[in-house]
């Protein structure tokens, strides 16, 4: 049985439904899968869980071109084959060609550690499947050189996905899932706040609005997140910006909005209305009506 207890850390907030899934997942031994936009803090996740527990935080990146085999352990043929021809290694010790994985670092690791497989969606719909098995089982067995590697302790996985695509029902099964949905404001100001200890009340109450304004706009082909509100205030922060500008002009918008046509739709509303609070009725700054 595990006694780890999770609860957040200083520099990153979980809602209660969140705190709850990590503590139960890790209470079952399973794998805890994150899903939820872009910068809703799911990678973040990880590494306060591990930072919580003190434990090493092991991760793998998935890429669309990655394979499950890569995360037990790779045989290095090709360094084999140039030291038999130019090198003064010994060939014959074939475990020095056998490099473990992320999966084979978490299991082989001295301490329980947390391993982060980070957007699991970006891969095959195989690639799920074929980590079922060892995620189950944790162990693997290496044919090349003879060797098991079992897990000493069972790591706490941490899969995400920002739900690109459906992954398998079997895969599904076994995770414990949680979803994290867009924070609402109060939560949201207060994640700017961890970030931002000494932000300025109506800089931070201004940008909010402004914020979800754009958010609410319909038909945007990327609604911005967390991390693009953050380099938001930062950026209306070092810009020196002022608090009633924020709203009638939203500078720098361009950290918000990345697709074009989102940028020029939001541009043409400024513009056309004279600014946001013609549009929304927002009392602030009435001297722009
Ligand atoms: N609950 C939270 N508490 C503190 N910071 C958060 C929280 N959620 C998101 N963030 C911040 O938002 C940014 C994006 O988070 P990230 O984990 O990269 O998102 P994702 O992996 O979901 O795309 C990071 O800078 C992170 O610190
Ligand atoms: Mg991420």
């Amino acid at each position: 049985m595990d006694h780890n207890i999770y609860s957040g850390t200083a520099d990153y907030l979980v809602s209660d439904d969140l705190r709850n899934a990590v503590n139960i997942a890790m209470a079952l031994g399973r794998p805890l899968l994150i899903k939820g936009e872009p910068g809703t803090g799911k990678t973040m996740l990880a590494n306060s869980i591990a930072q919580a527990l003190g434990m090493p935080f092991i991760i793998w990146n998935i890429k669309s071109t990655t394979k499950a085999q890569e995360g037990l352990y790779v045989y290095d043929t090709v360094q084999r084959l140039y030291d038999s021809q130019f090198g003064e290694n010994d060939v014959s010790d074939i475990k020095r060609y056998i490099k473990l994985g992320k999966l084979g670092e978490a299991f082989s690791s001295e301490r329980q550690s947390v391993l982060l497989i980070d957007e699991v969606d970006k891969a095959d719909l195989e690639f799920p499947n074929d980590l079922l098995w060892e995620l189950d089982i944790m162990n693997f067995y290496i044919p090349e050189t003879g060797e098991t590697i079992t897990a000493r302790q069972r790591p706490v996985v941490v899969i995400t996905s920002n739900a690109e695509k459906e992954l398998p029902d079997a895969f599904l099964r076994r995770c414990i899932f949680h979803y994290i949905s867009f924070p609402d404001e109060e939560m949201l100001a207060s994640i700017v706040k961890v970030h931002f200890p000494e932000l300025e009340p109506n800089l931070l109450a201004e940008a909010m609005k402004a914020f979800y304004w754009v958010r609410s706009l319909p038909g945007l082909l990327k609604k911005p997140s967390t991390s693009e509100l953050l380099d938001w205030v930062q950026a209306l922060v070092v810009g020196g910006i002022h608090p009633e500008k924020i709203v009638s002009e939203i500078p720098f918008l361009g950290v918000i909005l990345k697709k074009n046509q989102d940028f020029d739709q939001v541009l043409k509303r400024i513009h056309s209305a004279g600014g946001v609070q013609r549009q929304t009725g927002w009392t602030a700054g009435k001297k722009y009506l």
